[in-house]
């Protein structure tokens, strides 16, 4: 599986993309409204730090209006990639950007039908989410696991991002689904680099070392 980076805030994209984990960033009107900066610079700035897709989400609900702004995105960098909500209008904006070779995540995808739906439409990427689906009461990750065997079943090409990821428990998890990529907000990107007999082991070895002396 691999990993994107779910925030709009620089720093941590920075931080995160010197792990050499991440391979591109996701973010949203919520994640991007967060950080109190205009839109179209911040997605320069990201731009100039990330060498990888960054999905960046219409706000329009109508096609039209979503693939007017989905032209301007793609304009600032091959690297964007247009979020799209999963909508009818949605759908037929993904058809249309398909078309023109922009590529699409098609986002806020709550059923198997959505991510097929998405998919058949030509989305590049799917965005189950995993998190607020387990908010109701549901279960994401199996979601992702179902979305996972329809599209190997089906030979389709669509890859699938576990987003709105809460847990360390959730990535490990969508690895197992087999998801192709998560998308992980920086604070459970380290702690899911970290382990607590990691750094006792550290520890150890420092305090044996210091017997040299
Ligand atoms: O990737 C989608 C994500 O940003 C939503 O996360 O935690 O707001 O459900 P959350």
């Amino acid at each position: 599986m691999r990993f994107f980076i779910d925030t709009a805030n620089i720093e941590e994209i920075r931080e995160a993309w010197a792990l050499g984990v991440i391979e591109g960033v996701t973010t949203n009107p919520s994640l991007v409204a967060k950080e109190g900066k205009e839109f179209t610079g911040l997605m320069q700035e990201i731009i100039s730090v990330v060498d990888g897709p960054i999905s960046a989400e219409v706000i329009s609900l109508d096609s039209e209006g979503m693939v007017a702004e989905a032209e301007t995105l793609a304009a600032m960098s091959p690297n964007i990639v247009i979020k799209i909500p999963m909508t009818a209008e949605g759908l037929k904006a993904t058809k249309i950007l398909t078309a023109k070779g922009i590529k699409t995540n098609v986002t806020l995808i709550f059923s198997l039908n959505q991510a097929m739906m998405a998919a058949r439409a030509g989305a590049t990427f799917v965005s189950p989410f995993v998190g607020r689906l387990d908010d109701v009461n549901a279960n994401g990750i199996e979601l992702v696991r179902e979305i996972v065997a329809a599209f190997n079943c089906y030979g389709l090409d669509t890859k699938i991002i576990a987003a709105s990821i809460r847990s360390v428990t959730h990535i490990a998890e969508a690895i197992k689904a087999g998801a192709h990529y998560a998308t992980v907000p920086y604070s459970i990107l380290l702690a899911a680099a970290t382990h607590l007999l990691t750094d006792q082991g550290i520890e150890r070895f420092l305090r044996d070392w210091q017997k040299l002396k």
